[in-house]
């Protein structure tokens, strides 16, 4: 396989691959133009790379779903409120192709920063209501209209029929959600369920800079939120969220930052359990300096 580095790369790069890869937005755009004049149904996953198995169900999924996958792999600058963390950010883009011609992506979309945000940009701020104030948004200022412009953009450049979103990153699932309503963009998007470890730790691209320790005890996030789906609806909101707090505290290797228990369309606090309200539990944890997220359905 030819060096990465700083080179465009192209399709002509990737011989051993079945799928194409793109680093430019005019010939992407072009190649799935071309495949839905042929009458295909394409389905899109947006994805900051280091893939791990979460991202391959999405794109397995898609591959059902569509005739045609197309996959993104964009490290966004724009969503990233802290700048350790973008450094820190893996970049995986040789093993994340092969993973991904495996999976049966039929295209990768790869721009670096310049090609997506060309000086002199337009940047828009959006209003996303309560669903970008609340959970990451009180503790990642900007992050999800940085989310909201990369995602508008990329999907005007593929102009998909469906795209999918992890639940893991469940605020994100409906502020995408929100953003396609508000922007009338006709495209479907699909949330998928969260591919967990054995131990129930929701798989994500910072588990790898995790300690051994602190992904041993990082399952405590799965077992704190099952506890609150079997204590729901019986016990009271806030017990439950003591709850949880208390199971994950309790590891020294782990720090609540919030545990919310939430209506999934709204994100409006629950006050009161009960059977017929939905509701989704969300926390944020701090494993030393790794930030990890997770939520579960109380009453499913
Ligand atoms: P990234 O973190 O790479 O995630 C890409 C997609 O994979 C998201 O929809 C995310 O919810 C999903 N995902 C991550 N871990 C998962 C898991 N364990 N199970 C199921 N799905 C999982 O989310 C982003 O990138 C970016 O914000 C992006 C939408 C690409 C915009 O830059």
């Amino acid at each position: 396989m030819p060096a990465l580095s700083s080179q465009p790369f192209d399709k002509q790069s990737y011989t051993s691959f079945s799928m194409v890869v793109f680093n430019k937005i005019k010939p992407v755009s072009e190649w799935v133009a071309n495949q839905k004049k042929e009458g295909k149904s394409i389905g899109f996953v947006p994805t900051m790379g280091a893939l791990h198995k979460g991202h391959l169900a999405l794109v397995e999924q898609a591959g059902r779903e569509n005739d045609l996958v197309v996959c993104s792999i964009f490290v966004n600058p724009i969503q990233f409120n802290n700048k350790e963390d973008l450094k820190k950010y893996p970049r995986t883009i040789e093993s994340d192709l092969k993973k991904l011609d495996g999976a049966g992506c039929d295209a990768v979309f790869s721009p670096d920063a310049e090609e997506m945000y060309p000086a002199g940009h337009q940047t828009k701020t959006y209003d996303f209501g309560r669903l970008d104030k609340v959970m990451e948004g009180r503790f990642r200022q900007g992050h999800f209209n940085g989310v909201a412009i990369v995602v508008k953009k990329l999907f005007e450049i593929v102009q998909p029929h469906r795209a999918y979103f992890g639940e893991k990153d469940f605020q994100q699932l409906q502020i995408v959600r929100s953003l396609v309503t508000q922007e009338k963009l006709g495209i479907q998007v699909i949330g998928c369920p969260t591919v967990r470890e054995a131990g129930g730790l929701a798989l994500s691209s910072r588990n790898t800079r995790l300690t051994e320790a602190q992904r041993r005890e990082a399952s405590r996030i799965y077992q704190a939120l099952v506890k609150a789906r079997d204590m729901y609806p019986a016990s009271p909101v806030d017990q439950i969220k003591q709850q949880i707090s208390d199971l994950i505290n309790a590891s020294p290797e782990l720090e609540l930052e919030y545990a919310e228990i939430v209506c999934p369309d709204t994100l409006l606090p629950v006050t009161r359990s009960g059977r017929n309200t939905s509701a989704v539990a969300c926390v944020a944890v701090h494993a030393g300096k790794v930030r990890l997220i997770d939520n579960m359905y109380l009453n499913s």
